[in-house]
Parts: structure tokens; C-alpha cells; sequence
């Protein structure tokens, strides 16, 4: 809420932000003095392609996809699974944090963006990780439980 009683949101929120911090100011700061510089060259490429695409809102953040990066290096992550892809952003963080045999079972009913950021994970050496599979998550784990199933 602004002082004039207007109902002003956040930059940070217009953007799709979801973070607790309700400090424009000190978020920019925290992207700007340490997010930013540890993001690896390949994320910082598929974020600035994410973000001419008019459904970017949707995207991971630059301080999330680091935190789920260490996540998954902390609990030595080998198989995951990516449910809503998007451009990638998060599965990039993903496939970066697993091991050279990591696999990401990656589902999402849209594969043209997906597209948008292969060349990206293509050229940042991840992409064998990667399993891409089209359509509705749900019925397509359904189906794999039903053929591992005896
Ligand atoms: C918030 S975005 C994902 C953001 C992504 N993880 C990233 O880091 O940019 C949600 C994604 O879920 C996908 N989606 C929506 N419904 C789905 C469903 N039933 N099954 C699989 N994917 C779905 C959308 O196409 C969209 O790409």
C-alpha cells in the first residue's frame, strides 16, 4: 500500500516475483551484489531470452534457481523430476547442479517454449540429462507407473 492509500504493488511483484521481501530496493540490492554475479553464464543467457517472452511472469527467479541449485547439490540429487518447464530456467539450474549421469524426467504441456531455451542447455553441455516429454503431467505419469507396472 502506497502512502497516497493507493493500491501499489511492488516492482519486484509486477514482475512475477514471489518473495517475502517487501523492499524493492533491497532486493535489487540483493540481486545486484549477489545473485547475479554467481549466476552461471548459460542461466544468465536463458534469463535474458525468458525475459522478452510475453509469458515471463511465469519464469524462476535468479535467487530461486541458485537456491534450488544448492539444494540439490547439498542432497547429492541424482534423478528428479521438473513438472511445469516453462523456457527452462529451473531445469537448467537443475541439470547443472546433477551429477554427469543425472537424469530430469521434464514434463510440461508446451514444448515450443521448452525450445526456447534447448539451444541454451544444448550448448551448456546438460541436455543428456534431460528427458522432455509433451503433455499433461499427470496422465503422463500415470502412464509410466503403468508400464513399470507387472
Ligand atoms: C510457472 S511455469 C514453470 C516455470 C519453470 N519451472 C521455470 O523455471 O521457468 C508453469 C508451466 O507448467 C506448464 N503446465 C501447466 N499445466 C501443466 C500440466 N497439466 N502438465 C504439465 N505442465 C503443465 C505450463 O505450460 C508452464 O510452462
Amino acid at each position: 500500500m502506497a502512502a497516497t492509500g493507493e493500491t501499489q504493488p511492488a516492482k519486484h511483484q509486477e514482475v512475477g516475483h514471489k518473495s517475502l521481501l517487501q523492499s524493492d530496493a533491497l532486493y535489487q540490492y540483493i540481486l545486484e551484489t549477489s545473485v547475479y554475479p554467481r549466476e552461471p553464464q548459460p542461466m544468465k543467457e536463458l534469463r535474458e531470452v525468458t525475459a522478452k517472452h510475453p509469458w515471463n511472469l511465469m519464469t524462476t527467479s535468479a535467487d530461486e534457481g541458485q537456491f534450488l541449485n544448492l539444494l540439490l547439490k547439498l542432497i547429492n540429487a541424482k534423478n528428479t523430476m521438473e513438472i511445469g518447464v516453462y523456457t527452462g530456467y529451473s531445469l537448467l539450474s537443475t541439470a547443472l547442479a546433477l551429477p554427469d549421469d543425472g537424469k530430469i524426467l521434464a514434463l510440461d504441456i508446451n514444448r515450443e517454449n521448452y525450445e526456447i531455451g534447448l539451444p541454451i542447455i544444448e550448448k551448456a553441455g546438460v541436455a543428456h540429462k534431460i528427458d522432455f516429454r509433451e503433455g499433461p503431467a499427470l496422465p503422463l505419469l500415470d502412464q509410466m507407473v503403468d508400464d513399470v507396472s507387472p
